[in-house]
């Protein structure tokens, strides 16, 4: 690959995925790009780069950043957080919705589906403490392929040994010819959406705690900061946001804040962020209120 078709690439993965492409992922670009060379017949870089770079060549553009994206995911990843959902978060977040008796959660990049599956199985082993509630569980990321996996729920030996305890393994998976495969019951706990995190995100709706992990390390300031403010839109005024192990928001976004227990990559929003979600909130509310009130007045 030349160096001016690389800088190419690298301009048009960023504009898609937000992925900040560093100068030694040379080499690494050209090998994930052959498959693509294959799939739409073009003969080599040059010719793909000129065809990516074509106005209406969306589907290639997104195609491209896929394929320069990392998929690496592995179930109970860190144990800190799932932890904590399980010690902290649920107990905290249900004493306050005892009348809705739900609670939403957003992965949202989900990658091959591990870590909603290490949600969804946190709350199984629960069923019986958690009968009345229900857990909504939507999963999303950009690449198709990793969510078609996802769907599947089938893992490797490989993937299985990450992270997963045995006793876990034999209780919710089944040994079939290609590996493991999760039990239905668990796979039916999550929904699974194609989102990419640059693109609006406020019709997934509101959520009580969101995993982003991973990810934003991927990204630069700009983009991180955009994606963070994004996020906090969507999450509950008492609500969680989950990020890796090696993230932070720090530099990035005014409105959250380590939780009390400082666990690396757990936050909640500052109290001056929570009183103003609060406040929308309420706004919303009583707009919508009105609105019903008006229209029943009307009739
Ligand atoms: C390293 S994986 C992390 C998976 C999982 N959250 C974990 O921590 O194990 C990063 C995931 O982010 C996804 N991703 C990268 N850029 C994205 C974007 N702009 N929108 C949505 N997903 C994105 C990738 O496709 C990949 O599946």
């Amino acid at each position: 690959m030349k160096a001016h078709e690389f800088l190419l690439l690298r301009r048009i993965i960023k504009d898609q995925s937000g992925f900040n492409l560093g100068p030694d992922k040379q080499d690494m670009l050209e090998a994930r790009l052959r498959p693509l060379l294959k799939d739409y017949g073009h003969p080599s870089i040059a010719h793909f780069t000129l065809a990516a770079l074509k106005p209406d060549a969306y589907r290639l553009r997104a195609r491209l950043a896929q394929a320069a994206s990392i998929q690496e995911s592995y179930f109970f990843r860190d144990k800190v957080p799932f932890h904590y959902f399980i010690d902290a978060m649920l107990p905290r977040l249900m004493a306050r919705r005892q009348s809705s008796r739900h609670v939403r959660i957003w992965c949202a990049a989900a990658a091959t589906g591990q870590e909603p599956y290490s949600l969804a199985i946190e709350v199984a082993e629960r069923e019986a403490q958690l009968q009345g509630w229900t857990f909504e569980i939507i999963a999303t990321d950009f690449v198709e392929e990793a969510l078609e996996k996802a769907r599947q729920g089938v893992y490797s030996q490989f993937e299985v040994q990450r992270g997963l305890p045995v006793s876990l393994l034999v209780k919710y998976f089944k040994k079939i010819e290609k590996g493991w495969e999760i039990r239905a019951d668990i796979r039916r706990r999550v929904a699974f959406a194609t989102h990419n995190l640059l693109h609006d995100c406020r019709e997934l709706g509101r959520f009580d705690i969101i995993f982003c992990r991973n990810v934003l390390l991927y990204l630069d300031d700009e983009v991180k900061r955009a994606v963070l403010a994004r996020l906090a839109a969507q999450l509950a005024p008492d609500g969680y946001l989950v990020l890796g192990a090696a993230e932070t928001t720090t530099g990035a976004s005014l409105d959250f804040a380590p939780v009390p227990e400082r666990h690396h990559g757990i936050f909640c929003f500052t109290p001056a962020a929570r009183a103003r979600e609060e406040a929308r909130r309420l706004r919303a509310e009583t707009s919508s209120a009105s609105f019903l009130q008006a229209y029943a007045a009307s009739r």
